[in-house]
């Protein structure tokens, strides 16, 4: 192990659903501090500080009194809709603050991990290798990538992971697709699931495991695509979820894209080829059947 033990762990956007799960998890290896913004939360083990992205001054006086030895950015605006209608804001955030980030953690000398999407593809094409040119088709994916090259000419020792679409366990106060999925069959909602739409879901936790298994490697300076190893619709793993969890499924609707009225479009198949992380890290990332089982035996309906 390269790292651990001895290292100061920043976690950004620890009160969000991947921050979260990255924090409790890292907190058993690093000495972990994660950020919070609107959400306060408490994660054992971790020691959370207010953070808000939109100020420099605070960005600067966080990283001064932590001195973090990695940081590992997932700290965003998310919704794709509101950068769409936010653009500025979006901007702010997601790459005047990631352009900032990144400079202090050259000057740190910190290892800056970023995390990215598989929304910096069009989906014209899927199955898309870290060689594919990215070519976004919404402002959030434009961010998004934007951040990616800011932290490429900024920093020395960095890392850009692009997830797909994550489901797991959340602490509860963050939104997640499969939160959304349960709320809606649990209350007997009709629930609208896109039939032309395919990903490559991801088990949050395999994430988590994957991140922290790709800090103890020698490497730098790599883009690395992270995701599940099935690529199926948002309708499909409706049903798959439904089954796991025994909900009735006739409240799962399924629509297409023009159905729905959205401000920023979507990619009809924005899935990742992970080749290139499974044969570094040889890991076993989970088809969902699998990783629907593993939410249960974690006692995810608890
Ligand atoms: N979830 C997915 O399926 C998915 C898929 C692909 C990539 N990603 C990427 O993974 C990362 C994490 O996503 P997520 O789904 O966990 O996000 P999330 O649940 O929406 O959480 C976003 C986090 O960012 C923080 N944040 C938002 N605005 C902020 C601001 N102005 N200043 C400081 N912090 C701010 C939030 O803090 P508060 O809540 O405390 O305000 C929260 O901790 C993102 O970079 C995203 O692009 C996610």
């Amino acid at each position: 192990m390269l790292m651990s033990l001895y290292s100061q762990l920043l976690v950004t956007g620890g009160s969000g659903f991947f921050g979260w799960a990255l924090a409790k998890h890292a907190a058993k290896l690093y000495d972990t501090y994660f950020t919070y913004c609107q959400h306060r939360i408490k994660i054992s083990g971790c020691q959370e500080y207010h953070l808000n992205l939109q100020d420099s001054e605070e960005i600067e006086n966080v990283l001064e009194e932590i001195q973090p030895n990695i940081i590992i950015h997932t700290a965003a605006l998310t919704n794709a809709d509101v950068c769409e209608k936010r653009r500025s804001m979006a901007y702010d955030i997601n790459v005047t603050s990631t352009t900032r980030l990144a400079e202090l953690a050259e000057d740190l000398g910190a290892k800056f991990v970023y995390i990215s999407t598989d929304l910096v593809f069009d989906g014209q094409q899927g199955n898309y290798r870290e060689t594919d040119i990215p070519k976004p088709c919404n402002y959030y994916g434009e961010t998004k990538l934007l951040g990616e090259k800011a932290v490429k000419e900024t920093v020395s020792d960095y890392l850009i992971i692009r997830l797909s679409l994550m489901y797991g366990k959340s602490h509860g106060k963050s939104t997640c697709f499969t939160d959304w999925l349960r709320d809606g069959l649990e209350h007997q909602q009709p629930v609208k699931l896109y039939t032309d739409q395919f990903r490559t879901p991801l088990l949050v936790n395999d994430g988590v495991r994957s991140i922290l298994k790709l800090l103890e490697q020698p490497v730098k300076g790599e883009t690395f695509h992270l995701a599940g190893r099935e690529r199926l619709n948002r309708y499909e793993f409706g049903k798959k979820f439904a089954k796991a969890f025994g909900y009735d499924d006739q409240y799962l609707q399924p629509v297409t894209m023009q159905e729905v009225e959205m401000s920023a479009q979507r990619g009809s198949d924005c899935s990742l080829n992970t080749q290139k992380i499974q044969n570094l890290l040889n890991v076993k990332l989970s088809d969902v059947d699998s990783g629907l089982r593993a939410m249960r035996q974690n006692g995810y309906l608890k």
